[in-house]
């Protein structure tokens, strides 16, 4: 027969001892042993149960209630102290794996947008808020198109100047080229669509030709509007409007020369001024001109060529050299590193690819 006194001696420690064990339970591993140690089957307090059978049946009842309080104070000291560690573990884990949303996304590593496409966004920007849309042809073009069409005569200089790569001649005698402007899709607008006409048109162009300033694949935007009144004044306020914009330089002087090319009569080339002082390229006022585009009214011919009434319809057009604009406002020195596709360049000179360039939001940051 155990005697009860000893049972119950070691119950008030042993439930002392185990409360103050599970207050400082650093986590939850140890909390558990401290609930094996003393719950478990041949746990401290679980050994003193298992004595009750041999107590005396009148004192049993007694007993076992004092041991079962000592049972339940245990076992709900550890549920409390669990919850606690639980929560404590989740607001641990809630401030390390915390996001900021706020930070600037990380752009770096996702590649540079290429100043050549950054180049063709500024512009169609520009002159989308002018309310011209894009239109595009073919790299691949006919004679007519690229030449015809434009007012060449056959044989003239001006289709020798343009170095023009030739395909193999058809079994009509007739050649295919590399389209040595993006004019012709002027022409491909103007049989496909009635004015009024407002467009520009971006894309590559190809001559033979390859030094420091020249590279037998380039980019071309071109320009075209056809109204019934449309005039030099409005190519030139147009044009004026664009450098200023794109250049992103409010006192920018623009000089119209007056210049050749079949498809334009009067013909002008663009000049914009610059200094060089220090060795330093700045575009603005300044002692220097450079020459960035050319323009003109449509010729008589050419809206002839293309089905459209010279005496309903006038309208002016413009074409440049897109790494040209871009070297100039970038700062880039030589042509040819466009195309080396040289990664340590593109870093250099490229753009973040979330960076779109708006009017409102700036063209470039
Ligand atoms: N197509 C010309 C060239 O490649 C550029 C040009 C000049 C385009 C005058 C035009 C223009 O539309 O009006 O040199």
């Amino acid at each position: 027969m155990a005697d009860l006194e000893e049972i119950l001696k070691d119950v008030e420690p042993l439930v002392a001892q185990s409360l103050q064990a599970v207050s400082n339970a650093a986590g939850l591993d140890e909390l558990d042993r401290i609930r094996v140690a003393a719950l478990g089957k041949k746990g401290s307090i679980s050994a003193l149960m298992a004595q009750l059978g041999s107590v005396p049946a009148d004192l049993r009842k007694e007993a076992g209630a004092r041991l079962n309080t000592a049972k339940v104070a245990v076992s709900e000291a550890i549920e409390a102290r669990k919850t606690a560690l639980e929560e404590a573990r989740l607001d641990e884990r809630l401030a390390r794996e915390r996001v900021d949303v706020t930070l600037p996304a990380r752009a770096a590593d996702i590649g540079r947008i290429h100043p050549v496409s950054q180049t063709i966004d500024e512009v169609v920007a520009i002159f989308g808020q002018m309310g011209f849309a894009v239109a595009e042809g073919p790299d691949i073009e006919d004679d007519f198109h690229n030449f015809t069409a434009l007012n060449f005569p056959p044989e003239h200089p001006a289709r020798m100047m343009h170095d023009t790569f030739f395909l193999p001649e058809k079994a009509d005698g007739t050649r295919h080229l590399l389209r040595t402007h993006t004019s012709p899709v002027q022409v491909r607008t103007m049989l496909k669509q009635k004015p009024p006409i407002r467009v520009i048109i971006p894309g590559r162009t190809y001559r033979c030709d390859s030094d420091m300033t020249h590279t037998p694949m380039f980019h071309q935007v071109e320009g075209l509007v056809i109204d019934k009144t449309t005039h030099m004044g409005h190519l030139k306020g147009c044009l004026i409007e664009f450098v200023k914009t794109y250049f992103e330089v409010d006192d920018v002087p623009v000089r119209f020369r007056p210049s050749f090319f079949p498809f334009t009569e009067p013909s002008a080339e663009v000049d914009i001024g610059c200094s060089r002082a220090g060795g330093e390229l700045k575009i603005g006022a300044g002692a220097d001109w450079l020459e960035i585009l050319g323009c003109g009214m449509v010729h008589p011919n050419v809206l002839r060529n293309c089905g459209i009434d010279p005496d309903e319809y006038q309208g002016f057009a413009f074409g440049m050299g897109l790494e040209r604009i871009a070297m100039l406002k970038y700062g880039i020195p030589d042509l040819r590193t466009f195309f080396d596709s040289d990664l340590r360049w593109l870093k250099h000179y490229g753009f973040v690819p979330l960076d779109v360039p708006t009017l409102s939001g700036g063209l470039t940051r």
